[in-house]
C-alpha cells in the first residue's frame, strides 16, 4: 500500500513512519507539503498516486486557536475536507485524527462514537468541522478521535506529560499536575499500530482509538514515574490553577467501542506507559 503521510514528523506521524513497516510511505515535511495549500496538496497526491491518504496534522495548541478561529477552521476543517475529496476522486482511502476535545466533559463515562459532540474551544469545533467534512465527502474516509497523544517526534514542539516526567532531575520543583482532569492518554506507537489495522478493512467511518483510561493526568504522572523507576515530588493541582484561554473538558476518556466489534483491541493506559518507555530504550 501506498502511503501519503502528511504531519509525518509528529508524534502519530513518527509512529506511524516506524511501525507500518509493510507499507511504502512519502511523507513531505511541513515546509514541502502545508496541508491548507490545495494546489500543493492536488500535485502531491498527482505526483504520489497514494492508495491511502493519512492525515496526522492539526493546528493543534488550543490556546492559540483561540485567538485564532481562521487558521484552526482552515488548516483542521476546511483543508482536512479538501484532503477527502481528493482522496475520494482517486478513489483512495482516507484517514484523519480527531480529538477528545469535542466533547465538552460533563459525563462521568467514557465518551462512545455514538456520543454527540460539544465542543467547548475553537480547536474542539474546527475538529468538528474537519469530520463532518470528511463524512460528507462521501469516499472510503476513516475520521479516529483520539486522546492525550504522547510519543517520539521528530520535531521538538511537543513536550507531552511524561516526557516532563522522565526529564525531572534532583532539584527541580516539584511537578505539579492536575488531579481532577480525567482522559485516556495514548501511547501514538500503540496508535498507529490500531489504525494499520483499521484501514486494513473496509469498514469506513468513526472510531475512537486510545489506551483506555480513565485516569487523572495526575494518576498518570505518578504511574509513569513508577514505571520508570523514579522517586519524585508530584504535586496535585486543580485544573482551575491551570490557566489558559481555551475551556477544556473536565473528563474526556474515550471508549473504544466500534474497534472492539472490529477485534481491533489496544492495551490499556498502564501498558501504553510500558511500551513507550521499552521504545525509548529499543531507540
Ligand atoms: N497530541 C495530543 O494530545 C492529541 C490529542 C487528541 C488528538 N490529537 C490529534 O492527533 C493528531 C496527531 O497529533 P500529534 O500529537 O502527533 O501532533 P504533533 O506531534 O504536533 O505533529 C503534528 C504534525 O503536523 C505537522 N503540521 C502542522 N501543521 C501542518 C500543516 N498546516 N500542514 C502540514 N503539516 C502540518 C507538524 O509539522 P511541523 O512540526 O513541522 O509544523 C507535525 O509533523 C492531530 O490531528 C491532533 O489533533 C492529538
Amino acid at each position: 500500500m501506498r502511503v501519503l503521510l502528511i504531519g509525518g514528523s509528529g508524534q502519530l506521524g513518527t509512529a506511524i513512519l516506524r511501525r507500518w513497516s509493510d507499507c511504502e510511505i512519502v511523507a513531505p515535511p511541513h515546509r514541502e507539503l502545508d496541508i491548507a495549500d490545495s494546489d500543493a496538496l492536488r500535485s502531491a497526491v498527482e505526483r504520489i498516486e497514494p492508495d491511502a491518504l493519512v492525515n496526522a496534522a492539526a493546528f493543534h495548541d488550543v490556546d492559540t486557536c483561540e485567538r485564532e478561529p481562521e487558521a484552526a477552521f482552515a488548516i483542521n476543517a476546511v483543508a482536512v475536507g479538501r484532503a477527502a475529496r481528493l482522496a475520494r476522486d482517486r478513489g483512495a482511502i482516507f484517514l484523519t485524527i480527531s480529538t477528545d476535545y469535542v466533547f465538552d466533559g460533563a459525563s462521568d463515562v467514557a465518551y462512545a462514537e455514538t456520543d454527540l459532540p460539544r465542543p467547548l474551544s475553537v480547536y474542539g469545533a474546527s475538529k468538528v468541522a474537519g469530520e463532518h467534512l470528511t463524512q460528507s465527502s462521501g469516499g472510503k474516509a476513516f475520521v479516529v478521535r483520539t486522546c492525550g497523544v504522547y510519543g517520539e517526534s521528530s520535531t521538538t514542539s511537543r513536550r507531552p506529560l511524561i516526557r516532563r516526567v522522565l526529564g525531572w532531575r534532583a532539584g527541580d520543583a516539584p511537578l505539579r499536575v492536575v488531579d481532577d482532569v480525567f482522559v485516556s492518554p495514548t501511547f501514538a506507537g500503540h496508535l498507529a499500530d490500531a489504525l494499520r489495522r483499521l484501514i486494513a478493512t473496509p469498514a469506513y467511518g468513526l472510531y475512537h482509538a486510545v489506551n483506555e483510561g480513565p485516569v487523572t493526568w495526575y494518576e498518570y504522572a505518578l504511574e509513569a514515574a513508577r514505571s520508570a523507576g523514579l522517586a519524585m515530588p508530584i504535586h496535585p493541582i486543580g485544573a482551575s490553577q491551570w490557566k489558559a484561554d481555551a475551556v477544556r473538558p473536565r473528563f474526556s476518556a474515550l471508549s473504544n467501542g466500534r474497534l472492539a466489534r472490529l477485534r481491533i483491541t489496544i492495551p490499556d493506559w498502564r501498558e501504553g506507559i510500558r511500551a513507550y518507555l521499552g521504545s525509548l530504550k529499543a531507540s
